[in-house]
């Protein structure tokens, strides 16, 4: 599908701005830089993502510009740098950031700002800058502390600020120009003729072979096994494991789901005994998810084993985790370990099937919705792999577990009746070890605390808590601590991601 391909320089930059064409309609590639040349053939424009990097470091990535100018290219931020260093103009090392919103004024007309106003804020993030802008290249657009905010020659254009950030006005505006009257493309993404597609793909590879899948009831293994089904049929098995670490009343939702949707071949294995035994005792975080990962291979294993013989093993393996595993992750893949099924096809010889692999995670919900998967697939909040493991400070026992499962309900039941929960994007309850006294009747009674959190985010990479109403605050309150006598307090959690994440172990 022609698009545009978005060279990634590190950091967070190349997947926002891939996302954002998205969006817009028009099919994107991200690739790390090394591989820009070779793949810049197959795209109408390029884009060079913003990264962390000075062009002045030894080691800074860089790409041959002449190998890719006969396509219209867009630099942003560190792309610009690149532009300018490339085509022989000078870049100065920012002695302080300039970080925050700035006025952008437009000095000369350009496509690029179509049916934009002449000035308007932008987003700058950025330590250096350009100094000398390289020959032939016109100035577009200024700012106070930027003379060179956007650049340009022939088809090429540097832009200093961010606009694949929701806080540059127009933005997204200026993508579009760039992708419509820059490179000549039309929106071109059709999630139902992409999923015809990769339902063709799966009968394709898999033959006559069988196929394992996991699913957990979230959106993205239904809709794998959703496509599996319609694919290849029966000789699909979707397996269901409980690791004792699941919300109230969400075995029989997945069940219901499954049988809703029509899909048969499911297996449902009840592992909760040797989860929760071999959690005993265990309080550090990483070790917990450690030993979840670790037994969620063994039963898989055993299952397999039992059910097969299988060739394939599909998983809903999204785009940002294919790049990422291509090269190194940055910091944030690093806060906690992630246990899902990843690890499975090497311990057991499988090949792999990744119908989602091209996707994101809001494009995974369009296709759902598209199918005529039910609503509440559709619009369900992510739940970690480790289930309620991660929303248990310290060690999980049966105690802890009944109180976080029931708050947890009470908190979503209460967005539910207000109309909040499809706003927000996880709402949970935590609970610890910590102990507070509180008053039932007229006794002193000593009671768990519980944490509430709710927060907004777009990718799970950053998060906001959510300014809920007191008196939704309130109603949760005195739900939890009137239908959970084992709870004296409860507090809201209001820090944001960073610095904390969202789960809380
Ligand atoms: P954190 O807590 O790192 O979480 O801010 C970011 C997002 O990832 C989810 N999460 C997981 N998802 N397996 C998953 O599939 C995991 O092990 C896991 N740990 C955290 C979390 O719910 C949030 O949406």
């Amino acid at each position: 599908m022609p698009g545009i391909l978005i060279v990634d320089f590190g950091g967070q930059y190349a997947h926002l701005i891939s996302r954002r064409f998205r969006q817009l309609g028009f099919w994107t590639e991200v690739v790390p830089y090394r591989e820009a040349e070779k793949a810049s053939e197959q795209f109408a424009g390029i884009v060079l993502s913003g990264g962390p990097a000075s062009v002045y470091d030894v080691d800074s990535p860089k790409v041959n510009l002449n190998k890719l100018r006969e396509r219209p290219i867009l630099g942003i931020c560190y792309g610009l740098q690149l532009i300018t260093h490339w085509f022989g103009g000078r870049v100065k090392p920012g002695r302080r950031r300039e970080y925050g919103k700035a006025e952008l004024e437009v000095v000369k007309e350009d496509p690029l700002f179509m049916g934009l106003p002449e000035k308007f804020s932008v987003w700058m993030s950025h330590s250096d800058e350009v100094e000398e802008v390289p020959a032939g290249f016109d100035i577009l657009a200024r700012t106070e502390a930027s003379p060179y905010a956007v650049i340009k020659r022939g088809r090429i254009y540097g832009l200093q600020f961010h606009p694949e950030v929701s806080h540059t006005e127009h933005g997204l505006k200026i993508l579009e120009n760039f992708a419509k009257l820059v490179c000549g493309l039309r929106p071109n993404i059709n999630l139902e003729d992409k999923a015809h597609e990769i339902i063709e793909d799966i009968r394709r590879k898999v033959g006559d072979g069988r196929v394992i899948c996991a699913v957990s009831g979230g959106v993205d293994s239904t809709l794998v096994a959703y496509l599996l089904w319609k694919a290849v049929g029966e000789r699909a098995t979707f397996v269901f494991v409980d690791h004792g670490l699941l919300r109230k009343g969400e075995v029989e939702e997945v069940r219901d789901l499954f049988k809703e949707i029509g899909i048969k071949n499911f297996v449902f294995v009840d592992a909760s005994k040797r989860f929760l035994e071999r959690l005993r005792g265990i309080s550090d975080p990483e070790e917990k998810r450690k030993i979840i990962g670790e037994e969620f291979v063994k039963v898989f294993e055993e299952v397999a084993r039992r059910l097969g013989p299988f060739e394939w093993l599909a998983q809903g393996t999204l785009y940002p985790d294919v790049i990422e595993s291509g090269r190194s992750k940055g910091p944030a893949a690093k806060i906690k370990t992630h246990h899902n099924v990843g690890g499975l096809p090497e311990k057991l010889g499988f090949k792999l099937l990744e119908p989602l692999r091209d996707l994101y995670k809001d494009e995974v919900r369009r296709m759902a919705a598209k199918l005529g998967l039910p609503e509440r697939l559709v619009k369900r909040h992510p739940f970690p792999g480790p289930g309620l493991a991660a929303r248990i400070i310290g060690e999980v026992t049966e105690e802890k577990l009944k109180i976080c499962r029931e708050a947890s309900w009470i908190v979503e039941e209460v967005l539910k009746k207000h109309g909040l929960y499809d706003d927000v994007w996880q709402a949970f309850a935590v609970v610890g070890d910590d102990m507070a006294t509180g008053v039932k009747g007229d006794r002193r009674a000593y009671g768990r605390v519980v944490l509430i959190r709710v927060v907004m985010s777009e990718d799970a990479m950053t998060a906001d808590w959510v300014r809920l109403p007191y008196n939704v605050l309130d109603e949760m309150s005195r739900r939890i601590t009137n239908e959970i006598p084992e709870v004296s307090w409860v507090a809201y959690v209001i820090t944001s991601k960073p610095p904390s994440t969202i789960e809380p172990q």
